[in-house]
C-alpha cells in the first residue's frame, strides 16, 4: 500500500497558512506516495480544494487522521489531533517542544515520529529545508511595508514641483534573514538604510545591501552562528553609540534573538523619548518579548512620539507564498525520508536526527526532554556495590 500523507487545516482560525501547495502535491505524488488534504485546508492562503488535483479532499478530521502516515501542519497541533493519528505515524510541523510540553508528552505516548521544522540544522545541505528562514525572509520584506503604512511620510526621496521630501531613514537592528530581507526592502523603497548587529561579520552583507553598518565595538558571536547575550558593559557600550540612530530614525525594524532567550533590549523608553514625532518601530521580537520597551505583542502602540507595532505571525500575512516555501521545505524533507516510496529514516543522518523530537515512545532531542521530563535522575550504585572508600 502506498504511504499516506496528509495535511490538516490549522486549528487556529488566524493562521492562514496551510503545509501543502497543489505544486507540492503534484510532486508528492511523484514520489509514489497517496496525498490528502482536509478540506479547506488551503482556503485561507488562497488555495482552494479545486486547486489540488489528483488529491482526495477529506472533511473527516478523525478518519483523515487515523489513516496518515505522515500528517503536515504549520502550527504546533493541539496534543488532541497528535492521539488521533495512528501509532508509529509521523507529525512534521513546527513544535517548539520547550513552549509546548503536552504536545512532545503526546507524541512520545503515541508513538509518533515527530520532526519540528525549527530544528533543521543551519547547515548548507540543510538550506532547502530550513523553514525558520524561508518563512523570516518573509517576515523582514513585510516588516518595512507595515512600517511604511504607519509613518506619515514616503520612504524615497521625491522630487515634486513644490520641492523635494527627503528620504526617510531606516535602521535595522538584528542582520539575520529577517533583518537582511528587511534592510533589502528598505533599499530598494529608496530609504536611507543602516543596519546594526552584534555579529560584526554582518557588516560586509550590510554594505552588499547598499546600507551602512553602525559600528559598536561589540563582538558577541556565539555558538553555531547565533549571537550570544551581552554583558552588562557590552550593553553600556552599545546604547551609547546607537542613542543617535536611533534618535535619528524615522522607521526601525528590530528582529534580534537569541536562541533560547527572552528578546534582548535593543531600546529603553529614554532612547524612544528621544525619537522624532511621527517615528516608527516595527518590533519583529514581539513574540519572544520585544526588542523594545513598551512593545504589547499583536499590538500597535503609541508611546510618546513613537509609534510601536509589536506584530505576530508575520508569515501568516503573506499566506499564499509563506505556505508555498513552508510547502516546499517540507518537501526537501520527505525527500530524505521517503525512498521509492517507502519510509526509510536514517537517524546516522544529521539533518534527520537534529530535527526529531520523538521517536518509537521516546523524546530524542535532550533539551526538549529536560523541559518536559524533568533532568535524568543518574543512577543510585547497587547497595553491595563497593564504593571509593571501601
Ligand atoms: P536570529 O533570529 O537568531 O537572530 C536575529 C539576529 O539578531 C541575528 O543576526 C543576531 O546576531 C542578532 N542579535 C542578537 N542579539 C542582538 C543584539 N543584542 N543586538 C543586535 N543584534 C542582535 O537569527 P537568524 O536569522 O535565525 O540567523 C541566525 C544565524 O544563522 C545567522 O548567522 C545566519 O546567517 C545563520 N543562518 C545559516 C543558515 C544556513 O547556513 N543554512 C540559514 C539561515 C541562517
Amino acid at each position: 500500500m502506498s504511504l499516506k500523507i496528509a495535511a490538516i487545516r490549522e486549528h487556529d482560525a488566524s493562521e492562514r497558512r496551510v503545509a501543502l501547495v497543489p505544486d507540492v502535491a503534484a510532486r508528492i505524488k511523484r514520489l509514489g506516495c497517496d496525498v490528502a488534504l482536509e478540506a479547506g485546508a488551503g482556503v485561507a492562503s488562497s488555495y482552494p480544494d479545486a486547486s489540488y488535483k489528483d488529491v482526495s479532499i477529506e472533511a473527516d478530521r478523525a478518519a483523515l487522521l487515523g489513516s496518515a502516515d505522515i500528517v503536515l501542519a504549520v502550527e504546533p497541533p493541539p496534543p488532541e489531533l497528535v492521539k488521533a493519528m495512528k501509532p508509529g505515524a509521523i507529525l512534521i510541523s513546527f513544535v517548539y517542544g520547550r513552549n509546548n510540553p503536552d504536545l512532545v508528552k503526546a507524541l512520545r505516548d503515541g508513538k509518533i515520529t515527530g520532526f519540528a521544522m525549527e530544528q533543521i540544522p543551519r547547515i548548507s545541505r540543510a538550506q532547502a529545508m530550513d523553514a525558520l528562514s524561508s518563512q523570516a525572509t518573509l517576515a523582514g520584506y513585510y516588516s518595512v511595508l507595515l512600517g511604511a503604512v504607519h509613518m506619515p511620510k514616503i520612504l524615497p526621496m521625491m522630487t515634486t514641483a513644490v520641492g523635494s521630501l527627503r528620504a526617510a531613514q531606516v535602521l535595522v537592528m538584528g542582520l539575520g534573514v529577517a533583518g537582511l530581507q528587511a534592510l533589502a526592502t528598505a533599499h530598494r523603497l529608496g530609504a536611507v538604510t543602516e543596519g546594526y548587529d552584534v555579529r560584526p561579520e554582518t557588516r560586509d552583507e550590510a554594505h552588499s545591501l547598499g546600507s551602512k553598518f553602525v559600528e559598536t565595538g561589540v563582538n558577541a558571536t556565539g555558538q553555531g552562528g547565533y549571537a550570544r547575550e551581552l554583558t552588562a558593559d557590552e550593553k553600556a557600550k552599545v546604547r551609547s553609540v546607537l542613542s543617535d540612530h536611533i534618535a535619528r530614525a524615522d522607521l526601525i525594524v528590530t528582529t534580534a534573538a537569541v536562541p533560547g532567550r527572552r528578546a534582548p533590549r535593543l531600546i529603553d523608553a529614554d532612547q524612544i523619548a528621544k525619537m522624532k514625532q511621527g517615528s516608527v518601530i516595527i518590533d519583529l521580537g514581539a513574540e519572544g518579548g520585544g526588542n523594545c520597551e513598551g512593545t504589547k505583542a499583536g499590538e500597535i502602540v503609541q508611546v510618546g512620539p513613537v509609534t510601536i507595532v509589536g506584530p505576530i505571525n508575520l508569515p501568516s500575512c503573506l499566506a499564499e507564498q509563506a505556505s508555498e516555501l513552508y510547502a516546499k521545505n517540507i518537501f526537501n524533507l520527505l525527500q530524505q525520508i521517503i525512498k521509492d516510496g517507502k519510509l526509510t529514516l536514517d537517524m546516522t543522518d544529521e539533518v534527520i536526527a537534529k530535527t526529531l523530537v520523538t521517536y518509537d515512545g521516546k523524546i530524542t532531542s535532550d533539551a526538549i526532554r529536560q523541559v518536559v521530563e524533568g533532568p535524568a535522575v543518574s543512577a543510585a550504585p547497587p547497595p553491595s556495590a563497593p564504593t571509593a572508600k571501601g
